[in-house]
């Protein structure tokens, strides 16, 4: 069994971005300039946007905060939207989900212009990605990509089976599986809460994308030996031994698991790490105007 070590990789890809954005600018480029919204107080979503903000910094690239009260209306938040739309000195933002219950997501989606989309959640740029066309790819779906092509897992020919079909992992992971390059070409099978004989589905997978929030779901029985295990769960269960009062818990059984595999993600320390290096990617992309 092999490790795909989420810090040491994204590490890595957080240098070689930081040494990209010192040549860019040396060479005349403007500093890429990534905003955040974030409404409320949520603790997880707190904790991913300082990592975003943090992580700005580290690489050379500005980044701006705005934070709204979890009462704000939904015109209000579209002003503010469309007020980053229009800043020039905004490469890409990003709005923070979850949104409170009264705020319609999709409707904020589709109010971030494409260009500046480097979550890729508009649906422009969820369908350039289907259509293979240039895209920003969104920071899950990055760096699981990202971490097969590093460890150069073979997936031509294979069996990826998909758990979950969220809009943010499930639905793009098993787009980009399928593509006619690497890492893709795999046959693919997506499952969600209403399949039949999930387990059985799974024990004929050669790559395993589990993403369906259910900690510790997965266990051995589920698993192929020689499978590549990734586990994209991050819930937080309750834990009176951790100061924080909670310990990070994934969708896969990891102790149960991790000896039946190949390759397998830990959780913490896993794709989680990766996500920020698809936002930073896209960001760079969207200051050096790659796709739009
Ligand atoms: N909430 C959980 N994951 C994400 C993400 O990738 N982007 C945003 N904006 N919100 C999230």
């Amino acid at each position: 069994m092999q490790l795909l070590d989420g810090k040491a990789i994204s590490s890595q890809i957080k240098a070689e971005i930081k040494e990209e954005v010192e040549q860019w600018i040396a060479g005349g480029g403007k500093k890429p300039h990534l905003a955040a919204i974030l409404v409320g107080q949520d603790g997880a979503s707190e904790t991913y946007v300082a990592s975003k903000i943090r992580s700005c910094e580290e690489i050379g690239f500005t980044s701006t905060l705005l934070r709204f009260e979890p009462d704000i209306t939904e015109a209000a938040l579209l002003e503010a939207v469309q007020s980053l739309n229009n800043d020039p000195d905004v490469d890409g933002f990003i709005v923070q989900l979850p949104l409170p219950k009264h705020i319609t997501e999709n409707t904020v989606m589709e109010a971030v212009d494409p260009a500046k989309d480097v979550d890729g959640f508009h649906p422009v740029n969820v369908g350039k990605m289907c259509k293979g066309l240039p895209s920003y790819i969104s920071a899950t779906p990055f760096g699981i990509l990202e971490m097969l092509i590093r460890a150069k897992i073979e997936t031509n020919g294979k069996h990826c089976v998909v758990i979950g079909r969220s809009q943010i992992v499930g639905l793009p992971m098993s787009i980009l599986m399928q593509r006619n390059e690497y890492p893709g070409n795999c046959t693919v099978t997506i499952t969600h809460s209403k399949t039949q004989n999930l387990k059985e589905i799974c024990q004929t997978a050669d790559i395993l994308i589990v993403a369906l929030g259910r900690p510790e779901f997965v266990t051995a029985d589920y698993v192929k030996e020689g499978a590549v295990v990734i586990d994209v769960g991050i819930s937080r269960v309750a834990d009176d031994t951790k100061k924080s009062g909670f310990s990070i818990r994934g969708d896969v059984n990891f102790n149960d698991v991790a000896p039946k595999t190949s390759y397998i993600t830990p959780v913490p320390g896993g794709v989680g790490l990766m996500t920020i290096c698809g936002l930073l990617t896209n960001t760079f992309k969207a200051a050096r105007k790659e796709i739009y």
